[in-house]
């Protein structure tokens, strides 16, 4: 049977509205269109994952509520295994208010609702799981011990873990690190883990290289249309960026983390996991909306053989 791969993650509900810029402290601005959009950084990832093709489960939470139950319909459809995720009654399903601007670029605000509820005692049900999995992934929209948790769980059972330290704002225990075989985070993550500034692409290599002495077995710095820097097995190097118009860079991210994790348990090597993921991510940043622009395997290879002709 095929091995599955089991996230850890946020369930939300974007609810985005598209903008000529951002505002300034105190300004109303007008906008222009607003769409509800299955987002989630969890769920994303799992989305992306199984799209490219791969069995996966999801452990998460979301409220008794119309966003819940769409959500619930979204993943399902996606062939997803939900039978590890909970209802939690007394919240509401997380939502996250994004802006978009002219350039495609975002500012989130998450109110995590239900995510909060994502508990050690959930993910210690899941045991038997996390052991069987090809892979654990996590991010940070749920609370920290309980991905602490799964992390060390897999760990034990010498299930390779994914960690994607996003959003960055918590304090990680720096023994985590060395229970981290991937380690996938954006410019604005590193900074805070390492509290050095990442500006280009020197920089990146010099964050990453910490980052792999803190214990992370290999890291992919993703710097958005400057490619990503990779540190594994002895190498560092740069990939470049694909050019494409940005419509939209949300779940661009997510849809590098789920991409590279199916590739990896596939059996691909890290460099052509992640030239595979940077063109998925490339194809998603041309489209609105985070689950959406999410692409199967089937795009990811079109829109590579397209790129050689
Ligand atoms: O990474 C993008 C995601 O971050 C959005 O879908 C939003 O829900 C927030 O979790």
């Amino acid at each position: 049977m095929k091995k599955h791969l089991v996230v850890v993650g946020s369930i939300n509900m974007d609810l985005v509205v598209r903008t000529p810029r951002m505002p300034l402290p105190g300004e109303t601005l007008l906008g222009s269109d607003f769409h509800t959009i299955p987002g989630g950084k969890g769920a994303n990832q799992t989305v992306a994952v199984a799209r490219q093709g791969a069995a996966v489960k999801m452990i998460g939470c979301v409220g008794n509520d119309d966003f819940g139950q769409a959500q619930w319909r979204c993943l399902n459809a996606e062939g997803i295994d939900l039978s590890l995720l909970q209802v939690d009654a007394q919240q509401a399903t997380g939502i996250a208010v994004i802006m978009i601007d002219q350039n495609g670029q975002n500012s989130i605000i998450v109110s995590p609702g239900a995510n909060s509820a994502v508990s050690v005692a959930q993910i210690n049900a899941a045991k038997e799981t996390i052991a069987q999995a090809a892979m654990l992934i996590c991010q940070l929209e749920v609370p920290i011990e309980s991905v602490i948790q799964a992390i060390e769980l897999a760990h034990h059972c010498q299930t390779p873990t994914l960690l994607n330290p996003a959003p960055a704002s918590r304090e990680l225990p720096p023994a985590l690190f060395e229970k981290v075989t991937y380690l996938i985070l954006n410019e604005t993550e590193a900074e805070i883990l390492t509290g050095e500034s990442v500006s280009d692409v020197m920089s990146a290599k010099t964050a990453a290289m910490r980052l792999r002495d803190a214990g992370a077995q290999t890291v992919i710095l993703t710097l958005g249309a400057h490619g990503a820097v990779v540190a594994y097995d002895g190498e560092l190097y740069h990939e470049p960026a694909l050019s494409v118009k940005a419509v939209d860079t949300t779940a661009a991210g997510d849809t590098f983390v789920g991409c590279f994790a199916a590739a990896i348990s596939e059996g691909l090597a890290v460099p052509d996991a992640v030239r595979l993921a940077t063109h998925a991510s490339a194809i998603s940043v041309t489209k609105l909306g985070a689950q959406p622009s999410i692409p199967t395997r089937q795009e990811v290879e079109q829109f590579i053989a397209q790129r050689r002709d």
